[in-house]
């Protein structure tokens, strides 16, 4: 008979219980655990969001990254808390496992939905702010980290790797002045560039004329609120780290591709030059590598080839390649 032997634990492991458990005993906590399901916080983000003041949240904070549910993530000068991964040999998985999978399944009261919703417009006002104010020294402040120059053919080297039909078309998010958009017109069937500054549509409106591209139809709408229009591959260049909550928005523009497409993907790896904010209008010091994937994951797609580029002023560029292999949440409510 196959007799189940108990693992026997050590005393320290009973205080590793006790943390999780004293952790996940108080509702506050609970739903902390929550909000940073899918996006990561500042302790002054929290404490808005949960209307307490900073000493309170951050006593909370402590709470749960004694019992190993949050941890920290540097971004310059500042602190943002997020959720903690599962230790490789963590103790007590099953329950932090069985915790977070209810915690997941809790529906937020409304004002702290719209408390969360009111930290998002108030990060995605910088990034806008940013561009109506910078448009025309963009090229200047792109170049202070990566100019397209700098990894275009390693980009179009993955795009080009991708065997798409004929008719294919494209969907870039964010086109800034559409240094790009030549290279998707030649490409695909149609192209459309959706920008949510007027200012930078602009310059992407004079760089289409200049070249004459025909096939790209250029918006001027936030990308996470258009209609959710499908393409065959979805181009997010430099633009995922203007993004207010970037998990949540990959979510959303995953969506947009369509089954058996493409999502291609340029971002900074992560940084610690702060001055980028100020600069370049950075609302993200670039992203984990293992994180990009996670969240892709996540948005049910699947991870393709990757490439690293360093930089000699010390960044380093990932260009990712996900593709989608079931339908995508545009194709749904397209097809009934
Ligand atoms: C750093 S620029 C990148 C431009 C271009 N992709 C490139 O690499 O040269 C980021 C662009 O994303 C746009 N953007 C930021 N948030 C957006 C949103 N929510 N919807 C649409 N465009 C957005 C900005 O206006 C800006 O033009």
């Amino acid at each position: 008979m196959n007799m189940r032997v108990p693992t026997l634990r050590r005393d320290d492991d009973c205080d590793e219980l006790a943390a999780l458990c004293k952790a996940g005993g108080d509702p506050l906590r609970l739903k902390v655990l929550r909000v940073l399901a899918s996006d990561s916080f500042g302790v002054l983000e929290l404490a808005q969001i949960f209307a307490i003041g900073q000493s309170g949240i951050s006593h909370h904070l402590k709470v749960l990254a004694q019992a190993g549910l949050v941890a920290t993530r540097r971004e310059g000068n500042a602190i943002f808390y997020r959720r903690a991964l599962p230790a490789a040999a963590g103790f007590a998985g099953t329950l932090r496992a069985a915790l977070l999978a209810e915690v997941d399944a809790l529906e937020l009261e409304a004002a702290i939905r719209a408390r969360v919703a009111e930290v998002h417009a108030q990060r995605a006002a910088v990034s806008r702010d940013f561009f109506s104010r910078m448009a025309d020294k963009f090229q200047a402040q792109q170049d202070l980290i990566a100019g397209l120059p700098q990894y275009r053919d390693s980009l179009l080297a993955l795009l080009d790797a991708q065997a798409f039909a004929d008719s294919a078309c494209a969907l870039e998010v964010g086109p800034g002045d559409g240094a790009l958009l030549p290279e998707l017109a030649r490409r695909f069937a149609r192209v459309t560039a959706l920008d949510n500054s007027p200012a930078m549509l602009e310059l992407a409106r004079q760089r289409c004329a200049r070249e004459c591209l025909e096939n790209v139809e250029l918006k001027l709408a936030d990308a996470l609120q258009e209609s959710p229009d499908s393409a065959d591959c979805v181009v997010l260049n430099m633009v995922l780290h203007h993004f207010a909550a970037p998990a949540e928005a990959l979510q959303r523009l995953a969506g947009r591709v369509r089954r058996g497409g493409s999502l291609l993907l340029t971002e900074l790896c992560r940084h610690d030059q702060d001055w980028a904010r100020e600069a370049c209008g950075d609302l993200w010091l670039g992203f984990d590598q293992d994180e990009l994937a996670r969240w892709a994951a996540q948005a049910g797609l699947e991870p393709g080839d990757s490439l690293y580029i360093g930089l000699r002023n010390g960044f380093q560029i990932q260009i990712r390649h996900f593709a989608r292999t079931t339908a995508g949440a545009g194709e749904r409510q397209r097809t009934p």
